[in-house]
């Protein structure tokens, strides 16, 4: 077998891709494309690297689902026992949807609004993870005047320094996320004397396809540094969560393997005696991101005078990444052969946007009708998609073995317009 790099469960079988057991051009036949495609085992051996890293340590791993919210995706995590780092109450309805076990949900996001609170209280989630000062206050009233009591950790912003390592970009002063260092203190005792919060835990998230585990271990230093201070003026900490943010390999990346990057940690944890906490991780696109592939269609081939275009049936709205970001994501053909002629192309999208590409200056051989994957498109990509140009959302697959099952079904016009009323 031939594994492309970074996705050990997407192979060469003779001439065609396959996921697992099921050959990934027959499953864009059958379904069409634009079509997402994601390998269950794929996502079950990344968490698996995670729990490696906590055994026989008191864990709870809470998949963040914004970066992959299907349903079906939320079940396989459920019944691997995850729980699920949400950021909205439409991100907490559709966990309760898959079976997650509402005490296992933490509550993250700067902008949580009165009627998301009452919801999460009422079910009974695990943790309100605060953001602000003025949140406090609010949880405060709320949980109050429903006669609960909420549980909340407060997330810090460790000010890790972005010049040795510039690709944090939460985890920095100035950033909207978090409580600064120096008020962490005073928002402690604040939440401690208000009568319908819990102190349960402390939180931080630095960043995001962090592929040096450095900042981690940085921010882990100033995150100890603030419980021992918390703990020494009599504000216990049942949980420490360490965020999520680790990378995948988009482009010959080599992030930290979560296990490895977790023996570093529990190193120096035990050394401070914070090895017997629970601990809590909220990994999103280490979970996901190379478990899914995204199919499409070459439609036409138009060269021009300084490049030569590559128009392809998916587009910005289907994978947002590269247009906001700039990100890169390997694209490979379904089928290698050799009689196609290779040129170098800028792959684009049918969306009426400068903008809407893919990737830019690639070498393929393809022509039109041929098909291509896209890769690392398992996170940040189907939950980003939108309706842009009045396209339909792609249809998505979750690959088990040899069974391949349609998890969501092609977006039509019926379901896009739905809830639009005309002028009478
Ligand atoms: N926890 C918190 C509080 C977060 O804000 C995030 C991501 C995560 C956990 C999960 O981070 P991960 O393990 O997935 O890196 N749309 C962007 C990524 C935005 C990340 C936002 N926060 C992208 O496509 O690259």
């Amino acid at each position: 077998m031939n594994h492309l790099p970074g996705h050990p469960h997407v192979h060469w079988e003779g001439d065609a891709l396959w996921m697992e057991g099921v050959c990934l051009a027959e499953l864009a036949r059958s379904h069409g494309t634009p079509l997402f495609v994601y390998s269950k085992a794929a996502m079950l051996s990344a968490l698996a690297a995670y729990q490696r890293g906590f055994t026989g340590r008191k864990a709870t791993i809470c998949y963040a689902m914004k970066a992959n919210s299907s349903l079906a995706v939320l079940q396989v995590f459920a019944r691997a026992g995850c729980g699920f780092d949400i950021v909205s109450g439409g991100e907490l309805e559709r966990v309760l949807r898959a079976g997650a076990d509402p005490a296992k949900v933490i509550f993250s996001g700067v902008g949580k609004t009165r009627a998301e609170m009452l919801r999460a209280l009422d079910v009974g989630i695990g943790c309100f993870n605060v953001e602000s000062e003025a949140e406090l206050e609010v949880l405060n009233e709320v949980a109050s005047a429903c006669k609960k009591v909420a549980p909340v950790s407060i997330r810090v912003n460790p000010n890790v320094d972005a010049r040795t390592h510039p690709y944090i970009s939460t985890g920095l002063k100035g950033n909207k996320f978090g409580i600064a260092h120096e008020r962490t203190l005073a928002t402690y005792q604040r939440a401690a004397a208000l009568p319908a919060l819990r102190v349960a835990g402390i939180d931080c998230h630095i960043g995001s396809q962090i592929t040096d585990g450095a900042p981690y271990l940085d921010a882990m230093d100033r995150v100890l540094e603030l419980v021992e201070a918390l703990e020494s003026h009599g504000i216990h900490l049942d949980h420490i969560d360490f965020g999520g943010g680790l990378g995948i390999d988009y482009n010959g990346d080599q992030p930290p393997a979560a296990d490895a990057l977790w023996k570093q940690l529990f190193e120096k944890l035990d050394a401070r005696g914070f090895g017997d906490r629970h601990f809590m991780v909220e990994p999103g696109r280490s979970l996901v991101g190379n478990a899914g592939v995204c199919l499409t269609e070459v439609l036409y081939l138009k060269p021009g005078e300084h490049k030569a275009f590559c128009i392809v049936d998916a587009a910005m709205n289907d994978l947002p990444r590269p247009a906001m970001y700039q990100a890169f994501h390997a694209i490979v053909p379904l089928h290698r052969t050799a009689d196609a002629p290779s040129a170098r192309y800028d792959v684009v999208g049918p969306v009426c946007e400068s903008g809407d590409w893919i990737g830019r200056d690639r070498e393929l051989a393809a022509r039109p009708g041929d098909l291509l994957a896209v890769l690392s498109a398992g996170a940040y990509c189907m939950s980003m998609a939108s309706n842009y140009n009045s396209r339909g959302r792609a249809a998505e697959v979750l690959v088990d073995g040899d069974t391949a099952s349609l998890i969501r079904q092609r977006e039509s016009i019926a379901d896009q317009i739905r809830g639009e009323r005309l002028l009478d």
